[in-house]
């Protein structure tokens, strides 16, 4: 964990936030390649969520929702972790189920009876700070699809079975963040709302399951012996749920919650329908009746895939001699797919270079290096950020009109002609 952490760091995929300030715990910005490996994993799940389907639709709602809603979905009652105090020295918070015993495990203090600490963000909308003006950040996006349900039935031609997906910002004040970007306060959910029949959930919740390990494994590539269903019991299920399935990731600090799939029931539509006084009801063309429909939910955040991609891909090989280090990205995830870089930084091979990575761009993530330093250093630089392919301009090229592909796994390399470049890459890229 911590050789990833490092690596992150120092090829700037991501930063703590406000670091110059001292950071603050639970939040972390993203650089250059962390930005292209959020901006492909959100894509990839649009993709295989939305794009590629019949049966679900899109919804963006705000992050700011009243309190209405909370109070609605159960989150101002139940969203609570149990929080113990160390009264020793350290004054440390812990979360009740993160320690055993009665002292803290950091300075051997005594430890509070547990009491209940709410997740939410609150804030004020509007300049008086009073009981009316209180809003929550979401901690979640779910509860936009609820309280849009009727929108976009009324607005659209969905039918029951359908769903409704959304991308987005969500905030908890966990207590005990950590694991780097594993439990953070500030995360990026990816949630989709399978909306079905009464009492016709289980076939589509074990549907879900099966659907969202195939992506994990066949589009993003992680290792399947490295992931696993996890059903909860009764006892740990949330307040909304009446089955739950994780898919959990063997993480450097054990098996962790990677995505929850949860059969929500009609509990979202129910309590909003009752709250809010309008009624929430689907008409079903097909057999005429009228109900609220059940949910199955898949949710994900960007940010527990992005650390999943990280430790699943690193590595660290010898090459020639020379211990290397390296992510093995699948080339659907990598930040940099294709790397140009020409053998040295003379005029007659840059030139050509930047002829080929000008066709490369806007089909592929491309960067272009030039930098100082030997090829082969260039080479250990792109498979430290897991560029799959890197693409040598050489002096040959002159002459013979074609280029290297140097292949990260195996280091091997292959000469392609520049006019096959591209579609060569395609076929490899996939
Ligand atoms: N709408 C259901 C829901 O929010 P959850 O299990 O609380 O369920 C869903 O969260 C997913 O969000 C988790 O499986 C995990 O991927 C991610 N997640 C939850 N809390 C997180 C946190 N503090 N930091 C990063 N990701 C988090």
């Amino acid at each position: 964990m911590e050789k990833v952490v490092a690596l992150t760091k120092r090829r700037g995929f991501i930063y703590p936030s406000s670091e110059i300030y001292g950071g603050l715990s639970g939040f972390y910005d993203y650089g250059p390649y962390g930005v292209a490996l959020k901006r492909a994993i959100r894509d990839l799940w649009w993709r295989h969520m939305v794009d590629l389907r019949d049966d679900v639709v899109g919804l963006e709602s705000t992050l700011i929702m009243p309190s209405d809603v909370w109070a609605a979905s159960g989150h101002l009652t139940n969203f609570v972790d149990p929080l113990r105090q160390c009264l020793g020295k350290c004054k440390k918070r812990w979360r009740a189920d993160h320690v055993t015993g009665n002292t803290c495990p950091e300075c051997g203090g005594e430890l509070t009876e547990p009491r209940m600490f709410n997740l939410m963000f609150k804030t004020h909308v509007g300049p008086l700070e009073d009981e009316a003006s209180e809003v929550y950040l979401r901690p979640e996006t779910a509860q936009g699809m609820f309280v849009d349900f009727k929108n976009v039935i009324n607005s659209s031609r969905v039918r029951v079975p359908f769903g409704i997906a959304q991308q987005g910002r969500a905030f908890r004040n966990e207590i005990t963040p950590g694991n780097f970007v594993f439990r953070v306060r500030e995360f990026e959910l990816m949630e989709m709302e399978y909306f079905v029949r009464p009492n016709q959930d289980d076939e589509a919740f074990e549907y879900w399951r099966k659907e969202r390990m195939r992506w994990f494994t066949e589009v993003l590539g992680v290792k399947p012996g490295h992931l696993r269903f996890y059903d909860h019991p009764q006892a740990s299920l949330s307040h909304y749920s009446k089955q739950t399935t994780d898919i959990e990731y063997e993480f450097p600090f054990g098996w962790g919650e990677l995505e929850g799939i949860a059969d929500r029931t009609d509990f979202d539509l129910v309590v909003h329908q009752e709250r809010s006084k309008q009624d929430l009801t689907y008409l079903d063309p097909e057999t005429n009746e009228r109900y609220l429909p059940w949910v199955i939910e898949p949710a994900v955040s960007v940010e527990r895939i992005f650390i999943t991609l990280l430790i699943d891909a690193y590595d660290e090989d010898v090459v020639n001699n020379e211990p290397r280090t390296l992510l093995r990205f699948h080339p659907n995830v990598a930040p940099v797919q294709v790397a140009v870089v020409p053998l040295s930084k003379k005029p007659e091979l840059t030139g050509p270079a930047q002829n080929v990575i000008q066709a490369l761009r806007g089909h592929f993530r491309v960067e272009y290096d030039q930098t100082g330093g030997n090829i082969g250093r260039r080479y250990r630089r792109q498979d430290e950020i897991g560029t799959p392919f890197c693409v040598t301009v050489d002096f040959e090229t002159l002459n013979d009109q074609a280029v290297t592909i140097r292949h990260r796994d195996s280091t091997e390399q292959e000469r392609v002609k520049i006019a096959e470049l591209s579609s060569r890459l395609e076929a490899l890229v996939g």
